[in-house]
């Protein structure tokens, strides 16, 4: 089978489309022919060897921790032979842009009817680390406040129509040439950060949920209410240290680590069921381009998921 892969660490040229065997499926999983995987800011610094002590130095390493596609061999699993799943590779150990990807079965589902495949790969990663952010982190309920900061990206996209889903009042940051794009995904107000200084705004939330995180959470203390809860998504070394002196005050400051379960894309399953929430799709590549493909999610300019199709 064709799997694309990272021939060592550093920049766009260690990538390659290799022939391999089909990779072994262990006791607890299923074999998903994998017709579109999602790439994430997650695949670029593993390439460039941000991870280097979770993704070791053995070479090649396999690219992509999201996918749809169909179910090739269920092994023990309630899956059957032709069913299609979305899900996402919890961990390191990224190969989901590859025609074939064995995978726990807990950490896919059923994929929605109505979605392409291209659309339904860009759910798993982004849309469960906005939805374990905003749901179990900042326990957002109806009425109230959330800012979302990088609204207008893979995870801020899915993150404003999660907010909306459960009731919040959305308030986004983007550039100002995406201010009507976060307003058509559902925005009560749009902010753009080339013209609105951020920690100058008297508006206070329930929950600031800094996708793009560039705010740490000393720095937007101010934006919060009493009891308001800072997530980030990025895990520099104040956050750690944040989370520690907690403990102490009534804000909160949280680090989200996605994991992937059937039961939150299960909850995708039936809000796309019910038009709730829908995948943004920036653009979509096909195996021969990953390159170009990594090249644009490095860009930080993606409008939404950027998608690698399979040609099976
Ligand atoms: N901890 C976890 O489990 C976890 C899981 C998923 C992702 N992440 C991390 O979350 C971050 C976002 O992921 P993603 O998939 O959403 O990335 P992405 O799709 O590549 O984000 C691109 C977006 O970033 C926005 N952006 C660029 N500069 C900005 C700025 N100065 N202020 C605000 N927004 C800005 C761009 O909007 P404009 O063009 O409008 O500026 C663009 O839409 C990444 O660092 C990723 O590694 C962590």
């Amino acid at each position: 089978m064709k799997k694309a892969i990272n021939d060592g660490y550093g920049g766009l040229d260690q990538i390659e489309i290799i022939e391999t065997e089909l990779p072994k499926v262990s006791s607890g999983e299923v074999l998903v022919k994998v017709r579109a995987a999602g790439l994430n800011p997650k695949d670029v610094l593993v390439r460039k060897g941000k991870f280097k002590r979770f993704t070791g130095s053995k070479f090649p390493q396999g690219i992509g921790f999201e996918f749809s596609g169909v179910i090739e061999d269920p092994k023990n699993s309630d899956f059957q032979k032709g069913e299609s799943v979305f899900g996402m590779v919890n961990g390191w150990n990224g190969r989901c842009v590859a025609e074939y990807v064995n995978v726990k079965e807990k950490e896919l589902y059923k994929m929605p009817a109505q979605l392409s495949f291209e659309a339904a790969a860009g759910i798993p990663l982004a849309g469960q680390t906005a939805l374990q952010a905003i749901r179990d982190l900042g326990h957002l309920r109806n009425g109230d406040k959330i800012m979302i900061n990088g609204a207008s990206g893979g995870v801020g996209t899915l993150a404003i129509q999660i907010a909306k889903a459960l009731g919040g009042e959305v308030a986004t940051v983007s550039s100002t040439k995406n201010l009507p794009f976060c307003k058509s995904l559902g925005a009560d107000q749009t902010i753009s950060y080339q013209e609105t200084k951020l920690l100058e705004l008297s508006a206070t939330f329930d929950v600031f949920f800094d996708v793009f995180g560039n705010y740490s959470f000393r720095k937007v203390e101010g934006l919060l209410k009493t009891n308001g809860i800072y997530i980030t998504t990025v895990p520099k070394a104040d956050i750690i240290k944040e989370q520690f002196f907690n403990l102490f005050r009534k804000k909160k400051a949280k680090l989200v680590v996605v994991r992937s379960n059937e039961k939150d894309l299960k909850w995708f399953y039936e809000k796309i069921e019910v038009n709730q929430v829908q995948p943004v799709i920036d653009q979509v590549f096909n195996l021969s381009t990953i390159q170009a493909a990594q090249k644009h999610i490095e860009s930080k300019r993606a409008k939404g998921k950027v998608i690698v199709m399979m040609s099976n």
